[in-house]
């Protein structure tokens, strides 16, 4: 039996099996420049995070109607039931859909129908975070903010993500005032391929709750004693941090140096379909890379219920 956890960074449009696209792209007469699934997951060499996002991006093409997205997440929630996850606090990317004409109530309602029954079906609950995309302008995030109103009753969060560096948050501080204004938690892609400084400013700025990634912030001791005193949690990917360079082998993930340092940290699958594995198999990894040990997992998976967007008294149930 899979630990029972929270994931807490996954992007659902980064759940996109290649089986499941071509059958969207057939469904919805758009023609892939892949010949088959092979040829597809063949692609998935990265050399960075734009090198990822280039494809990520070109391959949201198939998501058209409120039916795919509910597939998609449903395709999702199935995986990570298998893996262990009871709760999930899902990033959606919706700027990426509207510029394809697909607006943001198909978007949620679509991922909403599938998050209805998560329970039921797959004994997941779960939340939705709504991201800004950073390489966009900050008029963009906020006119993103705006379409979401009628929808606030599904959406808990803002995050931020995409290209990273050339973006700091504080471009995003009236956004982020406004979702603050409106009750929306508030995360933020930092320190991913960023500097520690971005981290610094997401907390200061943003004024985040949590850091999505933080892989960076061991570069300022005082960064790091300042998110442990405040236990800020990081929601770290390891999988993806391979994946994208940003470590060169999973033996040298500082995941077991964090959590030496009382950090919060917690394991998340990011991009599952592209990165090799979903939440349980990140676990997996890191417990086989860095040898980790009951006391560990343990720790790991008490953080992700910590730092989940879930009252007290739901996230006792779930653990
Ligand atoms: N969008 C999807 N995955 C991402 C990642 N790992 N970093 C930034 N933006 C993303
Ligand atoms: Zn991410």
């Amino acid at each position: 039996m899979p630990v029972p956890k929270a994931e807490l960074h996954l992007h659902i449009e980064g759940t996109l099996e290649p089986e499941l696209a071509f059958a969207l792209a057939a469904r919805n007469g758009v023609t892939l420049p892949y010949a088959d699934t092979e040829a597809l997951r063949e692609a998935y060499r990265f050399s960075d995070l734009q090198s990822f996002l280039d494809l990520y991006y070109s391959l949201m093409a198939v998501l058209r109607t409120a039916d795919d997205f509910t597939e998609l997440a449903d395709a999702y929630l199935a995986r990570a039931a298998e893996q262990g996850v009871r709760h999930a606090e899902i990033f959606f990317d919706p700027q990426a859909h509207a510029v394809r004409g697909v607006p943001m109530g198909v978007v949620v309602e679509g991922l909403g129908a599938a998050l209805d029954r998560a329970e039921e079906r797959h004994g997941i609950s779960t939340r939705l975070i709504m991201c800004f995309l950073r390489d966009e302008s900050a008029e963009s995030a906020m006119a993103t903010l705006d379409a979401a109103k009628p929808y606030l009753d599904r959406i808990i969060g803002v995050g931020l993500d995409s290209a990273e560096v050339g973006h700091p948050p504080a471009k995003f501080r009236e956004v982020y005032e406004e979702a603050a204004r409106l009750g929306l938690r508030r995360v933020a892609h930092a320190g991913e391929e960023g500097p520690a400084a971005y981290i610094r400013e997401a907390l200061d700025v943003l004024g985040v709750e949590r850091v999505d990634h933080g892989l960076r912030c061991l570069e300022d001791p005082n960064l790091v004693a300042r998110l442990v005193r405040d236990r800020v949690p990081l929601t770290l990917c390891p999988l993806s941090n391979v994946r994208l360079r940003a470590i060169d082998v999973l033996e040298q993930h500082p995941l077991r140096e964090m959590l030496s340092a009382g950090l919060v940290a917690t394991v998340n699958s990011d991009d599952p379909a592209y990165f090799g594995g979903y939440a349980g198999d990140n676990f997996d990894a890191v417990r086989g890379a860095l040898g980790l040990g009951e006391e560990e997992l343990r720790t790991l998976a008490r953080n992700s219920f910590e730092a989940s967007f879930l009252e007290d008294d739901e996230e006792r149930r779930e653990r």
